[in-house]
């Protein structure tokens, strides 16, 4: 087999800044030890996130230019429209300015105290919006995607027993709506099976829930079905797609990871009074309904990259690019979620810093070095990002993994970057021994990460 190679060639490069060890080391002393304060200038390969991080494609730049800015009717939103009724079937479209505008608008409508939205995991700002309204949020997934060594195809599952076990004991009235995350980010990056979309949607309907679908890699997660899944193997992107949509009775979606763009998202929907409720907080914070928070050329640029994403030739570069480094990692014996995600590689810090606690934050500690070493940024996901303190005692609740995520952004990276990741994080398994734990100088009351400080234990 020959080597997959990035199926494009590159037109214009924006130049990566090196910086020697010592500044380096300043560097991160100023930015409290967490890579989220420090300059991106600073950072020699960015694997915070996946984020709004893509490159665009040249089609996409010359949407920009082409984009309509009328503020009402705008030709850029309709064509976004078009394509997003196209791939998910639903009819009310709502454009917001990301992922998180979505979550606010839907979850201040459903949510509020006393109710509970179940998810396969939850995303970090899926989360602080339903917790932000009063109500809880609800991890219910499987349990093999809850150990990290073990290999199977569809980890991202939600444990659908569970769910009909949690509606039950919480009443239905009390669950406005059960979510899939696909491909679930907190969990791995691990997709979710079509027969797991379908059996949920089947247990919500049960009990009168609408499932909602988190998008945000819908068509990571289509490929993975693709590959994976009896059935699915001759069917095209598109038609797995619109399949995964059709059990759905609505979607937040962030275009900022598989629409290709550097911002953008949407709401969609299929009831119209929901709509009509989510277009009226829409038009007070994010827009007019035909652009939401977005510029006619954001729209535009959307249309086009959510056309270009589900290009096979694409996921498949996509999705072996992600394996590729995994797969470097796992012959260092390096510990990480098995198999690898699609949209990143997640290092199980517990095993690979077995000498640092949880509450004295492994990952942070991975994560700071690879910085140190390499000038390579990524991102906790660990007791920093999801700890919560108990009310009584006052100790630190740990989730049940500690992760160091690696994110691959969209087609900016190439092969020779992300070789050189490799050798920067199995250096640091050579010598592992020696890294040290954090403990948290300044913290945040909610999703504290972004702006904790650390201090190194001695
Ligand atoms: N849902 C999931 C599964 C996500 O991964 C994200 C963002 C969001 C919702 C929110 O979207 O950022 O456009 O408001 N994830 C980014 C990440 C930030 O790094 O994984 P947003």
């Amino acid at each position: 087999m020959k080597t997959i190679i990035e199926p494009f060639r590159i037109k214009s490069v924006e130049p990566i800044r090196f910086t020697t060890r010592e500044e380096r080391e300043k560097i991160l002393k100023d930015a409290g030890f967490n890579p989220f304060l420090i300059h991106a200038d600073d950072v020699l390969i960015d694997l915070l996130t996946d984020s709004g991080t893509s490159a665009m494609s040249s089609k996409q730049w010359s949407g920009i230019m082409d984009g309509d800015e009328s503020y009402a009717g705008s030709r850029s939103f309709y064509r976004f429209e078009e394509m997003v009724k196209k791939i998910t079937g639903m009819e009310f479209i709502i454009p917001t300015h990301q992922g998180r505008a979505a979550e606010r608008i839907i979850f201040s409508i459903a949510g509020g105290p006393g109710k509970y939205f179940p998810n396969n995991t939850h995303f970090d700002t899926t989360r602080a919006n339903i917790e932000f309204s009063g109500a809880e949020a609800v991890d219910l997934l499987n349990e093999t995607g809850k150990h990290p060594e073990i290999r199977a195809d569809f980890k991202g599952d939600m444990n659908v027993e569970a769910l009909d076990k949690f509606i039950q004991e919480t009443g239905k009235e009390n669950i406005p709506l059960v979510m899939l995350t696909v491909t679930n980010n907190s969990g791995g990056g691990q997709p979710v099976s079509m027969k797991n979309i379908r059996e949920v949607k089947e247990v919500a309907s049960k009990y009168g829930i609408p499932l909602f679908l988190d998008a945000c890699r819908f068509a990571e997660n289509a490929y993975f079905i693709k590959i994976r899944e009896e059935g699915y193997k001759d069917k095209s992107i598109l038609e797995i797609c619109q399949e995964m949509f059709s059990y759905a009775d609505g979607a937040t979606m962030s275009a900022k990871k598989d629409a290709l763009v550097n911002i953008g998202g949407f709401l969609a929907l299929r009831n119209s009074d929901l709509a009509m409720s989510c277009r009226n907080l829409l038009i007070v914070t994010e827009g007019f309904p035909t652009y939401g928070g977005l510029a006619g050329r954001d729209l535009e640029a959307v249309a086009q990259g959510l056309e270009e994403v589900m290009d096979e030739n694409y996921l498949h570069y996509r999705i072996r690019s992600t394996e590729y480094l995994g797969e470097k990692m796992l012959s260092a014996g390096i510990p990480i979620i098995e198999p690898p995600g699609g949209h990143a590689i997640y290092i199980d810090a517990k095993r690979f810093l077995p000498h640092i606690p949880p509450h004295q934050f492994p990952g942070q500690s991975i994560v700071c070095e690879i910085y140190l070493d390499g000038g390579v940024r990524a991102v906790e996901i660990g007791s920093v990002m999801f700890g919560k303190y108990d009310k009584v005692t006052g100790k630190l609740k740990s989730p049940a993994m500690e992760l160091v995520r690696l994110a691959i952004p969209r087609r900016v990276y190439t092969q020779s970057h992300i070789d050189y990741v490799a050798e920067v994080l199995i250096e640091a398994y050579e010598y592992k021994e020696k890294l040290k734990g954090y403990e948290i100088t300044y913290e945040a009351p909610m999703l504290r990460h972004f702006t904790a400080r650390f201090k190194q234990i001695n």
